[in-house]
């Protein structure tokens, strides 16, 4: 330090000046760390936000009604999941149909759902849109391979109205999987989640069991949790909370006041479906023992054993927590998962 100010020619640096604003700094810092938990226990709904960050609708300036800037064979639609909500999502035909997809109509995209292929509803992760870059790479991977992809934007999120709720997201699930099961005859369809949407696919594969005896065909989960509250004790944002006189009551007890509960260990106790959990070792956001817990829960209730998998890519990959789409192996992890379960 002083080295470099006799270089520059400076004088002596004035701490005595600098201390007290220091001081002060220092003093508000702590005054702010200290009050976060106390105001999301006084108003829930922060919690809330904190946990969908839909209203970063990353990437900014993309239209997401026109989906060929980013992907071919892609059109977007809009479903109406209940009044006043209106969900965009965009679907991908397998892209062994790209060059007969070339300027055709929406109409033509939906009969092609019921074209033997199977089907992949995509329930990405909290932040950003659909046309976030690691969703349009799954989308092409998986279409790569032979399924039809349709990536949601939850109510709240992209440009999709509504507000966002863990039920209300179901609710748009729900109506999806029935829009496409009404286009896609026999085809196979399956919920794939993220992160924050391996919750809601675990939520909406529960709900058609339970209220309609409906099995889901298969779940793939990427990067999974085994509930908002585990989760949320686990992520490194709440690291330097950890310690903090009363976290557990001031922050974790409040998801449930602002009715965020994503119980996927739960949900997996009373599923039947094939499960396949992805996580990457080096997840920095949802550690992976979170997602072999996940797995153990499920293999225990499951009688049938082989129809959980659970598949960790290796430390230094570098796949952390949105990337395991870009590593060479998936489409064989996904299409032994696939011939496993038939
Ligand atoms: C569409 O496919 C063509 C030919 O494979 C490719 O060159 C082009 O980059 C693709 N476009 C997009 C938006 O991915």
């Amino acid at each position: 330090m002083a080295r470099c100010m006799g270089r520059r020619g400076a004088g002596q640096m004035d701490w005595s000046a600098w201390l007290p604003r220091l001081k002060t700094t220092f003093l508000h810092l702590f005054v702010i760390y200290a009050s976060v938990p106390f105001l999301i226990r006084l108003f829930p709904v922060l919690l809330t936000k904190c946990v969908f960050l839909n209203m970063f609708k990353i990437p900014f300036f993309v239209d997401l009604s026109r989906p060929e800037l980013l992907l071919n064979h892609t059109v977007n639609v809009y479903l109406t999941t209940e009044p006043e909500v209106t969900i965009g999502v965009w679907h991908s035909v397998p892209a062994s149909r790209g060059i007969e997809a070339q300027g055709k109509d929406h109409s033509w995209y939906e009969e092609a759902l019921g074209d033997d292929n199977p089907v992949i509803l995509y329930l990405h992760g909290n932040g950003a849109t659909r046309a976030a870059n690691h969703r349009v790479n799954l989308i092409k991977v998986m279409s790569a391979i032979g399924f039809h992809v349709l990536a949601v934007d939850y109510r709240g999120y992209g440009d999709s109205s509504g507000s966002p709720s863990e039920g209300g997201f179901t609710t748009d699930i729900l109506y999806l999987y029935d829009w496409v099961k009404a286009r896609s005859g026999k085809s196979r369809v399956f919920l794939w989640g993220h992160s924050l949407g391996t919750g809601i696919a675990t939520n909406v594969a529960r709900k058609l069991l339970e209220d309609r005896g409906t099995q889901v065909d298969g779940l793939i989960l990427e990067s999974p949790y085994t509930n908002i509250r585990d989760a949320a004790a686990n992520i490194p944002v709440t690291k330097i909370y950890r310690q903090f006189p009363g976290f557990d009551y001031l922050v974790l007890d409040t998801l449930a006041l602002a009715d965020l509960f994503f119980q996927s260990d739960e949900n997996v106790k009373v599923l039947t479906s094939p499960i396949l959990i992805l996580h990457a070792e080096d997840d920095p956001i949802i550690p992976s023992h979170l997602g072999r817990k996940l797995f153990e829960i499920a293999i225990s209730a499951y009688q049938d054993k082989n129809k959980v998998r659970f598949v960790a890519f290796p430390d230094k990959l570098g796949l952390a927590h949105d990337y395991i789409s870009f590593h060479p192996d998936l489409p064989t992890v996904v299409k032994d998962f696939l011939k496993n379960i038939t």
